[in-house]
């Protein structure tokens, strides 16, 4: 009898043993098959690749949380209104012309400056006919605006080098004199741009001529005053093309009333060289230059563009990057740490500053 149990239990345990036997091949069969089937119509049909559902123990880093909502608005309304002076207007002019991605990105810009009070944004299309479509949107935003068609002159876009945006900048000047706006202050901030919201804040107390760094222009992926004690003492642009100025426009404010003082401002169709001249114009001196985003460390402005650049890499002394003297040092690290660009002590566009258009090397600048 015992013999027997014994014999028919090791029987059904054989049994279950070539079943299970046969489960794990009838899967790996099914596995391989799967697999192959997967490979192929990945191949040939990426969008009905299935994804299995993220298991709990994929590979990541919790990196930081926060559970506490700390948002508020940036100008609180809670002073009394009669204490406070009203204040400057920003005078907010974008030039924009029809492509693609024009109406994307005055979405995007739209959506930035509604966080900001008293600003008037003055858009120009280069355009001869009113565009009712943008009209419409720039309506939704609920700012004070301008729109402007101001097409650039037939002679100017059949040439190498196109002044893009001077016909629509030269109209928004025009608006502002012959709206006797005397007061305020004066920003050119292109469509595709990238503006923080502190930006504003820091233009707006401009007393004469403000610069700040803008961040992905030319080879030093950087333009930017150099500020030495608390005083602009040259630029910092790796285009320096015998400019007195050599900025980006997205890179100064001027105050009106500063402006006002000047009979002949302008800016010419003069492709490059649009805020050297226009700057000329309105009889700049260095002395009058207010570096603003923290004694120009920080990047408050982007040049942003549709398209993708590699991180370029900039040659300069590990002497000077250290040098706490000037802002270039904290700057320059600001930027490899953003992974915008790299600093090399041995490879890389040379790092060179430029004043009254001269550029020299960062050792024959500090001597
Ligand atoms: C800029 O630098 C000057 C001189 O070092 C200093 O007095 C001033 O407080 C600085 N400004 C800011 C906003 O940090």
């Amino acid at each position: 009898m015992l013999v027997r149990m014994v014999y028919n239990s090791v029987r059904n345990m054989t049994k279950a043993r070539n079943f299970a036997f046969l489960i794990v091949v009838a899967l790996l069969v099914f596995a391989i098959l799967s697999l192959l089937s997967n490979t192929s119509s990945a191949a040939s049909d990426d969008v009905n690749k299935e994804y299995s559902i993220v298991p709990e123990n994929d590979t990541m880093a919790l990196c930081f949380e926060s559970l506490q909502d700390t948002r508020k608005l940036l100008y609180s309304s809670t002073d009394n209104d009669n204490d406070i002076e009203p204040e400057p207007i920003i005078y907010f002019v974008t030039p924009t012309y029809p492509r693609r991605e024009q109406v994307a990105e005055i979405t995007r810009l739209g959506q930035t400056l509604m966080h900001i009070p008293y600003l008037h944004w003055i858009v120009a299309d280069d355009t001869s006919v009113c565009n009712n479509f943008l009209n419409n949107l720039l309506k939704k935003f609920g700012i004070p605006y301008t729109h402007i068609a101001s097409p650039m002159p037939e002679f100017y876009r059949t040439k190498k080098l196109v002044p893009r945006g001077v016909a629509n900048r030269r109209a928004a000047l025009a608006w502002i004199r012959n709206n006797n706006k005397k007061t305020g202050v004066l920003y050119f901030g292109d469509d595709d741009n990238t503006f923080d919201l502190k930006l504003f804040s820091e233009i707006r107390s401009t007393k004469k001529v403000s610069m700040f760094p803008v961040g992905l222009i030319g080879d030093y992926a950087i333009s930017t005053p150099v500020v030495k004690h608390g005083k602009v003492d040259g630029f910092f642009d790796s285009w320096p093309a015998k400019r007195k100025w050599p900025v980006d426009m997205a890179g100064f404010a001027v105050n009106l009333e500063y402006m006002g003082l000047s009979p002949n401002v302008t800016m010419p169709y003069k492709a490059g060289y649009e805020e050297d001249e226009f700057l000329k114009s309105i009889g700049l001196k260095m002395q009058d230059i207010e570096p603003k985003a923290n004694n120009c460390t920080e990047i408050l402005v982007w040049h942003t563009q549709t398209k993708n650049n590699k991180p370029p890499k900039i040659r300069i002394s590990n002497g000077i990057l250290r040098n706490n003297q000037f802002n270039l040092g904290v700057l320059l690290k600001k930027l490899e740490t953003m992974g915008v660009s790299h600093i090399s002590q041995s490879e890389g566009t040379a790092a060179q500053i430029t004043k009254d258009g001269k550029s020299k090397s960062l050792i024959s600048w500090f001597s």
